[in-house]
């Protein structure tokens, strides 16, 4: 059986700053033996997710305009919470093992950005990048073991 799902596409522009285009394509293919899911694009989106957190600090670092700055942000949560979400879809697909403590990460990353925003919405653009530089910490670390980890998986399930 073939689940017919979404199909849809961010386009993150951002000129001067960063230029992110993500295509996730969720044709679930639970029951076939070769998915579409390529675990090189994930890493790819890790590597804009890590950009826009620096460009996020940079921006303040640099006194841009806040309305850029709040741009930025805007756009780093929506792309993290669309990461999130799609990562977690693939798990469930893929039956992972390790999926409660990886959704852990997702949501400990998620407050984060809260915190990020709620900071920097307050004027406490100090404390925003500090959150920012944990939340950089937290999702390297997360990329290198959990993320990983999962794309190993991944990568298994479908050479299978
Ligand atoms: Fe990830
Ligand atoms: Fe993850």
């Amino acid at each position: 059986m073939m689940t017919s799902m979404s199909e849809f596409y961010i386009v993150l522009k951002m000129p001067n700053i960063y230029i992110a285009e993500r295509r996730l394509i969720m044709d679930a293919t639970i029951d076939l033996p070769s998915g579409t899911h390529d675990p090189a694009s994930i890493d790819k989106e890790h590597q804009v997710q890590i950009g826009m957190l620096d460009a996020f600090c940079t921006l303040i670092e640099e006194d841009k305009p806040q309305s850029k700055i709040q741009e930025v942000l805007d756009q780093l949560i929506s792309y993290s919470e669309v990461h999130f979400m799609s990562e977690q879809l693939l798990m469930r697909m893929y039956a992972y093992p390790d999926y409660d403590d990886h959704v852990q990460d997702h949501e400990a990353m998620t407050d984060h950005l809260n915190k990020i925003k709620h900071s920097y919405t307050s004027d406490q653009a100090k404390m925003a990048i500090e959150t920012a530089h944990n939340m950089k910490k937290f999702l390297i670390g997360h990329i290198n073991t959990r993320d990983q980890a999962f794309s190993d998986y991944l990568s298994k399930m479908q050479s299978t």
